[in-house]
């Protein structure tokens, strides 16, 4: 304990941490999924069905976590994805994780929903690397706005959320009636006063923008926006070969596999799973990204063996956040990045690139080997009657060694 705070080793510590300290209603907000939360659980499940095969003795004194993207190299492996309203963890919100990024060396990606304007969250800190996420809205101008208010504050990339046509249902959510308390607003809308919608209201913004939200858009739309920026543009919510494509065909620089954390569309692949579909229909024409489940340093790593050239985490950054700020999210990143460089020593890699298919199998070439390995108990039987035939040979022929030898030797044959 520090200060009545518990001390948490790992993701999950810090999970039931936050769990017990905030309200039911955030808790269930941040932890929850989309309709049966099929999807949301099976983000994690996935990892879990993927098996290591370690190497060793190879000399791993020499180790590089790292991770390069677009061009940039970070110390950290791992990047933290647009979560809505932080500062329902943290009286902070947004600013302690851009903090926590920024003195991890990771990419943050800021929320177009955040508590705490885009402006604010730069201003508070200078040098981290941020990303602004960002919906293509029916107001077009209201996009576009948003777009070179993050290239004045100095974003390196756009953020397109594409799985997000309609809300997911949330069933945790409309049980518990849940909805932003008044004493918070979404930062980046609040000039919108001056465009007559009532923000003392929260209904007034949060219906403003829910009317916002067009389910008309669509590729063109999406190459508009590529053409709309200088920054680069990265798709976040990919989850098949055929949308990867045509990313690259509309000039985005970079794609996010993801499901939105389970909460959109229930009963997809898990976002691991996806992955290979997505980075063989693409190669090495785009970056590739993922979140989604990832909570241990081997995630990490069956991640990046898969093919993903950097890793995003969502909720397990509101747990940090939740316990303790911008030490909670900084400690979180740096859990995950020690368990990284821990899993590639000790399956005999010293950077992302000695990670090799042959490393990551799925649970069930395991199963198979197993199968296989039973079936053939009828010829281990044989064998072991053959021995038992050599065992009696010696007790019969003890008499006569010389006999017993030419005996044992051909029923070993
Ligand atoms: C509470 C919460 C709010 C989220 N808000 C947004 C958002 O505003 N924009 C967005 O693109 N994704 C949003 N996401 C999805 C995350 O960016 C990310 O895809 C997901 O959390 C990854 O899964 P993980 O939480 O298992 O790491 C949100 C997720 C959570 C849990």
């Amino acid at each position: 304990m520090t200060g009545g705070i518990p001390v948490c080793c790992n993701i999950n510590e810090f999970e039931k941490f936050a769990i017990s300290a905030l309200g039911e209603d955030v808790a269930d907000y941040y932890q929850g999924g989309a309709t049966s939360e099929s999807t949301l659980n099976n983000n994690r499940k996935a990892y879990e069905n993927l098996k290591l095969r370690p190497r060793v003795m190879r000399d791993v004194s020499n180790r590089d976590s790292s991770l390069t993207v677009l061009g940039k190299t970070y110390r950290s492996p791992v990047g933290i994805s647009p979560t809505a309203m932080q500062k329902l963890a943290h009286c902070e919100g947004e600013i302690a994780t851009a903090r926590a990024a920024g003195a991890m060396d990771a990419i943050m990606i800021l929320s177009l929903m955040s508590t705490v304007s885009l402006e604010e969250v730069r201003a508070h800190n200078p040098s981290t690397t941020l990303w602004m996420q960002m919906y293509i809205f029916k107001e077009r101008d209201i996009t576009l706005d948003m777009i070179r208010r993050a290239e004045k504050a100095g974003f390196s990339a756009i953020v397109l959320t594409m799985d997000t046509a309609v809300f997911g249902s949330r069933y945790r959510d409309i049980k518990n009636q849940f909805a932003m308390p008044p004493y918070l607003s979404l930062g980046n809308f609040r000039h919108m006063e001056q465009h007559h919608v009532d923000l003392k209201c929260l209904t007034g913004i949060s219906d403003y923008i829910n009317t916002q939200f067009d389910d008309s858009v669509n590729w063109n739309d999406v190459s508009w926006l590529v053409k709309s920026t200088k920054l680069p543009v990265i798709c976040k919510g990919i989850l098949t070969g055929e949308d990867a494509n045509l990313c690259l065909e509309v000039g985005a620089q970079g794609i996010i596999v993801s499901n939105h954390g389970g909460r959109q569309l229930d009963q997809t692949p898990a976002t691991i799973e996806a992955l290979p579909e997505v980075v063989q229909a693409v190669g090495d024409s785009i970056e590739v990204y993922i979140d989604g489940g990832i909570r241990y340093g081997t995630d990490v790593f069956k991640a990046v063996g898969l093919g993903a050239k950097y890793v995003f985490i969502g909720r397990a950054s509101l747990w940090g956040l939740a316990h303790s700020g911008s030490n909670g999210v900084a400690k979180v990143l740096q859990i995950l990045h020690f368990e990284f460089d821990q899993t590639l020593a000790l399956c005999g890699c010293t950077c992302a690139d000695d990670i090799t298919r042959e490393m990551i199998v799925h649970r069930t070439y395991y199963e198979d080997i197993l199968k296989k390995y039973l079936s053939s108990k009828s010829t281990r039987r044989k064998s072991a009657k053959s021995q038992s035939k050599v065992h009696l040979a010696v007790l019969r022929v003890s008499k006569s060694p010389e006999k017993h030898r030419s005996k044992t030797r051909k029923l070993r044959k």
